[in-house]
C-alpha cells in the first residue's frame, strides 16, 4: 500500500537534516552521499514514510549515518606549516609573556586528529623546560575520533605539503606511524558541535586551529562558530583558520599578519578603546525630526569568483563521490582563470580516473610547462599554498609513469 510519501521528500528531508545539524550550506551537502544513505535503508525494506518519521526525531541512527556520509574528513600533519611556524614564533612566546603556566590548544573539526597532534608536538617543541602542554581535538564525528585516540597512521597523513616540523611519531609495522608517547599523553579528544559553545570542562587556550571547516558552513552558521571559538580563547590568545575562510577579522578579534595567514588575536581588554566620553554625556532631548523615507541602496556586489574558492568547491565535489560534477567545476574555472595551475593538475587527475589518458596527458604538459616558467619556489595560491616546483614535479612524475605503463 503506498503511503504517499516519496524518495525525493526523504532526501530533502534529510538534507534539511544534515545542514542544521553540521551548519553546512545545502550546496556543500554531497547530493550523491546523501542518495547513498537513503537508497541503502530503501533497499534494507524501509518504507519512504518510515524514513521521514525517523528524520523528525533528532540523534537518531539514520541522522548519524546521514552525518558520517557527508562530512568531509581529509587532512594530514602539518597541514599549512606557515600557521604552525607563526605558533611557534609569535603565538608561544605571547602565551609565555602572559606568564601561562599551561600552554593549551584547540584543534576544532580536527577529523582524525593529525592537526591536534601536531599542534602538540609544536608547543612541546617550543615551550620551556617546566611550561605544560594540553591539546583539545574535538569533532563532530565520532568515527575519526576514535581513530584519532588510537594514535596510528598511514602515508596519507604525512605528505610532502606537510613538513615534519617538530619530532611526533615513530615507526610502526607495516609502513605505518604511531604518535610519540609524549604528544599521546598531552592530546586528548572530545565530540562536540562547533555549532554550539564548548563546554566549560574544556576550559579556554591560547591558540585555537579552526581550519578547513568553516569553509562548508552557511554564512550564519560560520557567525555561530566564530562566535563561539572566540570566547573560548583567553584574552591575547590566537585564532587560525583556513585559508579562504573569512574576508574579515571575526567580532572581537583583531587580524595579525598578512592576510594569507588567517591568523587572529583576541586583545586584552585593556587594549580595547573606551567610547568616546561624549557618548555617555546626556543631550538635552530636541525634537524629533520627521521620519524620512529610507533610501533603498543597491544590493552589495557578489563576492569576485576567486580560483581558490571554485577550487574548494570541485574539492568538495570529489570527496562526496561526484567527481562528474566536480571536472565540471574545474573547467568552468580554468576557463576563467586559465593559468591557475592547481586547477589544471586536479582536472588532470580527474581526467586520468575517469580514463580519459588523452586529456590527462594534454593537461599534465600544460601544468609542466607553465610550472617550469615559474621561479621554483614562487608560491602558487590554491587550497594549500605550494611551490611552483610541486607542479612542476608532480607532472613530470606523472608523464613519466604513464610513458613507462
Ligand atoms: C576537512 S576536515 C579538517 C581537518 C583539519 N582541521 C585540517 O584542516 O586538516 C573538517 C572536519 O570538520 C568537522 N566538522 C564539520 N562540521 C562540524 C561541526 N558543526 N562541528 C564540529 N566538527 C565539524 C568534520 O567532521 C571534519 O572532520
Amino acid at each position: 500500500m503506498s503511503t504517499g510519501v516519496e524518495p525525493q521528500q526523504v532526501l530533502a528531508r534529510a538534507r534539511e537534516v544534515v545542514s542544521s545539524c553540521t551548519g553546512f550550506r545545502d550546496t556543500a551537502i554531497s547530493p550523491s552521499a546523501v542518495d547513498r544513505v537513503v537508497r541503502a535503508e530503501l533497499a534494507r525494506g524501509r518504507s519512504a514514510s518510515d524514513l521521514l518519521a525517523e528524520l523528525q526525531r533528532s540523534g537518531t541512527a539514520l541522522e548519524r549515518a546521514l552525518l558520517d556520509a557527508v562530512l568531509v574528513g581529509e587532512t594530514y600533519f602539518f597541514r599549512h606549516p606557515e600557521q604552525f611556524r607563526f605558533l611557534a614564533a609569535e603565538a608561544v612566546p605571547a602565551a609565555l609573556r602572559r606568564g601561562s603556566p599551561v600552554l593549551r590548544g584547540w584543534s576544532a573539526g580536527c577529523a582524525s586528529g593529525e592537526e591536534a597532534y601536531s599542534i602538540a608536538a609544536c608547543l612541546q617543541g617550543t615551550a620551556p623546560q617546566g611550561v605544560r602542554v594540553e591539546v583539545l581535538g574535538t569533532d563532530l564525528h565520532e568515527g575519526r575520533l576514535e581513530y584519532a585516540r588510537r594514535g596510528v597512521y598511514g602515508s596519507w597523513s604525512r605528505r610532502e605539503a606537510g613538513p615534519l616540523l617538530y619530532p611526533l611519531y615513530q615507526d610502526a609495522a607495516e609502513g605505518r606511524v604511531s604518535i610519540l608517547d609524549s604528544v599521546r599523553a598531552v592530546t586528548r579528544f572530545a565530540q562536540t558541535n562547533l555549532l554550539e559553545p564548548l563546554p566549560e570542562v574544556h576550559g579556554s587556550f591560547d591558540v585555537i586551529f579552526c581550519r578547513n571547516v568553516l569553509t562548508y558552513f552557511s554564512p550564519d552558521a560560520v557567525l555561530v562558530a566564530l562566535g563561539h571559538l572566540a570566547r573560548a580563547l583567553v584574552p591575547g590568545g590566537y585564532l587560525l583558520l583556513g585559508t579562504v575562510e573569512v574576508d574579515h577579522p571575526p567580532a572581537g578579534l583583531v587580524r595579525v599578519g598578512a592576510p594569507e595567514l588567517q591568523a587572529f588575536r583576541r586583545p586584552h581588554p585593556r587594549e580595547v578603546t573606551p567610547p568616546p566620553r561624549a557618548a555617555v554625556v546626556r543631550e538635552p532631548e530636541l525634537p524629533r525630526p520627521a521620519p524620512v523615507r529610507a533610501i533603498t541602496l543597491p544590493p552589495p556586489p557578489p563576492p569576485a569568483p576567486s580560483p581558490v574558492r571554485l577550487h574548494l568547491e570541485a574539492l568538495q565535489r570529489i570527496e562526496g563521490g561526484d567527481e562528474a560534477g566536480a571536472a565540471t567545476v574545474l573547467e568552468k574555472l580554468l576557463q576563467q582563470f586559465k593559468d591557475y595551475l592547481p586547477g589544471m593538475l586536479e582536472l588532470a587527475l580527474l581526467r586520468e580516473r575517469a580514463g580519459s589518458r588523452e586529456a590527462a596527458f594534454a593537461l599534465m604538459h600544460t601544468v609542466r610547462d607553465n610550472a617550469a616558467r615559474l621561479p621554483p619556489d614562487l608560491i602558487i595560491e590554491g587550497p594549500e599554498p605550494l611551490p611552483a616546483r610541486f607542479y612542476r614535479a608532480s607532472a613530470d612524475a606523472f608523464l613519466t609513469l604513464g610513458a613507462i605503463e
